[in-house]
């Protein structure tokens, strides 16, 4: 990243804040069957996490000045090819809602911004509620809600930015619809048995490596067309997604861990047997994988794994297990890790008190540290 100044604080009172949590994939969006219009091959199913967030305060610059984009804490600039997603999205919702203010914009991430976990979910999702929000100067979903920007308009919106993040606009477990069209894509979540609330897994992250990946999933996304093994996985998943919103219906996560093990190995192999080919695990990756299923076996690791475009495993286990299947990692690799949980989506308000949203930010940056082991 461009390391241009440090950040400049926004100091406006009438700045909005937007938190959007990221989400794990359970079925993979991998493919698209149109990138300009981010119309996926497949539906995808994912969990939306928690702890693992970004939060973006955007405020309304005098027409004439320039977006002044901040990322954890440095200031980005327009050419810097880590904001180049992030300005491009600007521009499409210029484009595409018609507003033309400048925006000063501020995101950080909850989570260790060097740790390879992806944030393109969380960030583009957030950069989308929070650029809205300041634009039509709604300051709550209710009052976003009325002015006719609903969550799946936002969450469509913020899917032309990065795929992934329109899953992040709802809680629980969600699936994204392909449809028949760019047009008829949808999103639903996937029905609680009971009106308790969604089920309570956890998401382990295990942060193997935090190396920037040599092939962006954008780009292996196009390649996807090119594996042999494309055309099979698609052919089955209509299959595999009815088994995931079966287990998730039940709440049987013996078979939905053995299911999203054999979806993320099979991704792999679409990635790795496509032209341009992209390995995203590493030896360590294989190792651990190997050492999850051994355990398991053992009785010992009631977790399983699942991956995305990224050698860091994700272990699904209950909330209740969580702490145990960290400490077994941590007792045989000594890998940092971040716990999570299924979590509720994301908040907008309005920041009145700025001094204390960015005294928060700021802390945000440390419990992020913490987050980690
Ligand atoms: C492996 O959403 O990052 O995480 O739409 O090109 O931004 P773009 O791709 P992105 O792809 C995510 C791929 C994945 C699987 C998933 O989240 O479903």
């Amino acid at each position: 990243m461009t390391r241009e100044a440090q950040a400049s604080d926004v100091s406006e009172s009438e700045a909005v804040v937007a938190e959007v949590p990221s989400n794990i994939a359970l079925v993979k969006y991998w493919g698209k069957r149109d990138s300009l219009q981010q119309w996926p091959a497949n539906d995808s199913i994912s969990m939306t996490l928690s702890a693992a967030r970004t939060r973006t305060i955007a405020r309304l610059l005098p027409l004439g000045q320039v977006d002044q984009l901040t990322i954890n804490g440095h200031r980005v600039a327009a050419d810097d090819p880590s904001a180049q997603k992030a300005f491009k999205q600007l521009a499409y919702l210029r484009t595409t809602l018609g507003f033309d203010a400048p925006l000063a914009i501020q995101s950080s991430n909850t989570f260790p911004a060097d740790c390879g976990i992806a944030s393109s979910a969380s960030g583009l999702g957030a950069l989308t509620l929070a650029a809205i929000a300041a634009w039509t100067g709604q300051t709550s979903w209710d009052r976003l809600i009325g002015a006719g920007y609903t969550r799946e308009l936002i969450a469509a919106l913020a899917r032309r930015g990065s795929g992934s993040a329109c899953r992040s606009f709802f809680g629980g477990f969600v699936r994204w619809h392909a449809g028949h069209s760019p047009e008829t894509q949808s999103l639903s979540v996937l029905a609680s048995p009971d009106q308790s609330g969604p089920w309570e897994l956890s998401d382990v992250i295990v942060i193997i490596s935090d190396l920037r990946k040599a092939v962006t999933s954008t780009q292996a996304h196009a390649a996807a067309w090119s594996s042999p093994l494309f055309a099979p996985r698609l052919a089955g998943l209509d299959q595999r997604l009815k088994q995931v919103e079966a287990a998730i219906a039940a709440r049987n996560l013996q078979l939905l861990g053995d299911i999203i093990e054999s979806e993320a190995l099979e991704m792999h192999a679409v990635a790795m047997s496509a032209e341009p080919s992209a390995v995203y695990m590493s030896r360590e990756t294989s190792e651990f994988l190997a050492w999850v299923r051994a355990r398991r076996s053992e009785q010992r690791l009631p977790a399983w794994f699942t991956l995305d475009a990224g050698p860091n495993p994700h272990l699904i286990c209950t909330a209740e297990d969580a702490q145990r299947v960290a400490d077994l990692v941590h007792q045989d690799f000594g890998y940092r890790m971040i716990i999570d949980t299924v979590g509720t989506g994301p908040t907008l308000f309005a920041a009145q008190m700025t001094a204390n949203i960015q005294s928060e930010n700021r802390q945000m940056r440390a419990v992020a540290e913490d987050l980690s082991w």
